[in-house]
């Protein structure tokens, strides 16, 4: 099954991406996580990236669209992959649909997780992720049993640059500009759900399961 994670930013896509992965065996493609990648190891396009995620700006669509696109070359992908924040814009899905159907692929799902706005800030400014394993915290909904270390894995815990309140909003309008129109590209296909994502993360996983289990029959 190759899937999408469609939703705005704090709506738990990172979540529930590491769910399907342990329970489906799919490939996560996180393109937030890639350039967070590059810009630990300070490749060009990681620094390129920063100038664009500090400001809660899209990187531009010819570098996103080539990372997807060497990224989905690659052959881990058998079992199939959950896109989580791409695409983000009518261009990338556009990308997408052509990546995809020169090899003969589909996209099967598109998850559209939807949260209200004032409790996406309150998430994303709360936070906190593992440096080494990328588990996601919050201190209030999920706090570290030790402060600053990583339960899982004993890596350090930090804050992204981009979880501010500022950029958050920021974050939060190109959202609405440039994403939500993606929700319009999809519904017509018939193989848009949109899913629930203010209850619980396990709540959320449960309808995120079912909508799987139906795309994978045929039935929605
Ligand atoms: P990216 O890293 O994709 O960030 P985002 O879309 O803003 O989404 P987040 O990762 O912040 O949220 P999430 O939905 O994964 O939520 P999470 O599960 O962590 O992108 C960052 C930047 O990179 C962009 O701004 C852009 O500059 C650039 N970029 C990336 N892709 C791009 C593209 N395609 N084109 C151009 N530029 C691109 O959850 C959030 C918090 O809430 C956590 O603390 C979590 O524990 C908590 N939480 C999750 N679910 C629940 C729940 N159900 N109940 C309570 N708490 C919950
Ligand atoms: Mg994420
Ligand atoms: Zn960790």
């Amino acid at each position: 099954m190759n899937l999408v994670l469609l939703g705005p930013p704090g709506a738990g896509k990172g979540t529930q991406a590491e769910r399907l992965v342990e329970k489906y065996g799919l490939v996560q493609i996180s393109t937030g996580d890639m350039f967070r990648a590059a810009l630990a190891q300070k490749t060009p396009m990681g620094l390129e990236a920063k100038k664009y995620m500090d400001s809660g700006a899209l990187v531009p669509d010819q570098v996103v669209e080539g990372l997807v696109a060497e990224r989905l070359s690659a052959d881990d992908l058998r079992s199939g992959f959950i896109l989580d924040g791409f695409p983000r814009n009518t261009h990338q899905a556009d990308a997408l649909d052509r990546i995809l159907s020169d090899d003969g692929r589909r996209l099967d799902l598109v998850l559209n997780i939807v949260v209200d706005p004032e409790l996406l800030v309150e998430r994303l400014t709360g936070r906190r992720v593992c440096r080494d394993c990328g588990y996601n915290y919050h201190v209030s909904f999920n706090p570290p049993a030790e402060e600053n270390t990583c339960v899982a894995c004993g890596g350090e815990i930090y804050q992204r640059d981009d979880d501010n309140v500022a950029t958050v909003r920021e974050r939060l309008r190109v959202y609405e500009e440039q994403t939500e129109p993606v929700i319009d590209y999809y519904r017509p296909t018939g193989r848009l759900v949109d899913i629930d994502g203010s209850a619980s993360p396990d709540e959320v996983f449960v309808d995120i399961v079912s909508a799987f289990e139906r795309a994978g029959t045929g039935t929605r």
